[in-house]
């Protein structure tokens, strides 16, 4: 951090809403002569405690936080999941408000796409299994914003949540092709009290499907124990995809026990030489709810 960084905090009394790219690089650009730290926290909104943890951790490592909150079209491979997504701008900003943040980065679409973005990201196979092969489309849009982000920002660390655990591999992956330079930090899945995993889309659980949705970490924190008595790969993928899928209201779409960096699905537990993590997606009525544990 820098040693001026509590003088120039004094002088920023309140958070700016930015809404152009022009505006925010202008006011960046001073900053990153001044060689301050500039920590980044993408979010499409709808803030809850899982993206504050995030935002504190770049307060407490960064002289200068953004925040962006912007529901990225080009990531959304239906069409009801966009229109249905919460959007809750106004409450957002006073939260980030009271978190401490420098910029809230707020624009329009036009404003992200002036116009069509065809670019064509090669994320290989990181980006070809679990939501890579059910959201087809899904991560080049994701590739496509944040990279665009990172281009107007040139964040010193950006900060990403591990419920999306494939998606921090595929950003990685973006950074190489990419050549950025920066940090990227991975941060703990934030979860409620009986354990649901936080997300934006959690607003829309029916009270029957909210009550039942808890029992997916039961479910995969059982599973880490059945590693340790022994149990196979096979074993442990049956008895999860089974045991939730006898829950009145779950349905499992995927579970995967892949490798930690390359996301690739493990027969073995000694074949993830970077760690074994298991990934579930699983729909609660039409909400899709995504998680994931360390094995
Ligand atoms: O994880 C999200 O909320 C989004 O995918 C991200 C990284 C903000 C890009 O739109």
């Amino acid at each position: 951090m820098h040693p001026d960084n509590y003088q120039y905090r004094f002088f920023i009394i309140n958070m700016e809403i930015i809404t152009t790219v022009g505006q925010l690089s202008e006011r960046l650009a001073s900053l990153h002569a001044q060689s301050r730290t500039i920590g980044l926290v993408p979010t499409m909104g709808a803030l809850h405690a899982g993206h504050m943890s995030l935002i504190e951790r770049a307060r407490r490592e960064n002289d200068i936080v953004v925040v962006s909150v912007f529901v990225n079209p080009t990531q959304f491979n239906n069409p009801e999941d966009l229109r249905t997504y919460p959007r809750t701008e106004e409450a957002d900003c006073a939260l980030l408000r009271q978190a401490d943040v420098d910029f809230a980065f707020v624009p329009t679409v036009s404003e992200m796409y002036p116009q069509e973005d065809n670019r064509q990201f090669d994320l290989g196979p990181v980006a070809q299994v679990m939501e890579g092969a059910m959201r087809p489309g899904h991560f080049n849009g994701v590739a496509q914003i944040v990279s665009k982000l990172f281009a107007i920002v040139n964040p010193t660390r950006a900060y990403f949540g591990e419920k999306d655990f494939q998606q921090i591999a595929v950003i990685r992956k973006m950074v190489q092709l990419e050549g950025f330079s920066l940090e990227i930090v991975a941060c703990p899945i934030k979860r409620e009290e009986d354990g649901l995993a936080m997300s934006s889309r959690n607003v829309r659980l029916t009270p029957e499907h909210r009550a039942v949705a808890p029992q997916i970490h039961k479910i995969l924190t059982r599973s880490v124990d059945m590693k340790s008595e022994g149990a196979s790969v096979v074993d442990v993928k049956a008895y999860v995809v089974d045991a939730i899928n006898a829950l009145e209201g779950l349905e499992v779409e995927y579970y995967e026990i892949v490798d930690a960096l390359s996301m690739q699905p493990v027969g073995a537990w000694d074949e993830a030489a970077a760690g074994a993590v298991g990934c579930v997606t699983v729909y609660a009525g039409d909400v899709r709810l995504i998680d994931n544990i360390k094995y």
